[in-house]
């Protein structure tokens, strides 16, 4: 299965009564086991998870740590960005030349490197004095 159609079959999962902003993501690690998410939201909107980290969740459950690459796909007039703390937690896990594709569920698609889209990662070897 491609990443884009995993991303795709998962999205309608998401649960977003409150935005209604459904999203997928897919994962494949290293291993190349594909790993899926859905954003969960909560009544208390802080509470509310992205589908990225959805997707980061079931891969560490499942064993693995390292991603290769991630489809992210949302019903959006542009291909639909990680959000900030999304391209951290991506990071955590991902190498800076690792590819990330937005999606929309009209086709559109764009194609980014972790390190595009997150310049100036914080990471472990600012910490190096601790
Ligand atoms: N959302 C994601 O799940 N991933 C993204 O990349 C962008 C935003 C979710 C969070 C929230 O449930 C909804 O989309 C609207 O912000």
């Amino acid at each position: 299965m491609s990443l884009l159609d995993a991303a795709t079959a998962i999205r309608p999962r998401a649960y977003a009564p409150y935005s209604r902003f459904q999203v997928g993501a897919a994962i494949r690690s290293t291993s190349g086991a594909i790993y899926q998410g859905v954003n969960v939201e909560n009544v208390a909107y802080p509470e509310g998870t992205c589908a990225e980290a959805g997707a980061i969740a079931a891969m560490i459950a499942a064993g693995d740590t390292r991603i290769a690459e991630v489809c992210v796909i949302a019903d959006s007039p542009a291909p639909v960005p990680p959000c900030g703390g999304c391209r951290q937690k991506i990071a955590e896990f991902a190498d800076p030349t690792v590819k990330v594709t937005l999606c929309t569920t009209d086709g559109k698609s764009l194609t980014m490197t972790v390190a595009e889209l997150l310049p100036g990662v914080f990471t472990a070897a600012h910490m190096a004095k601790v």
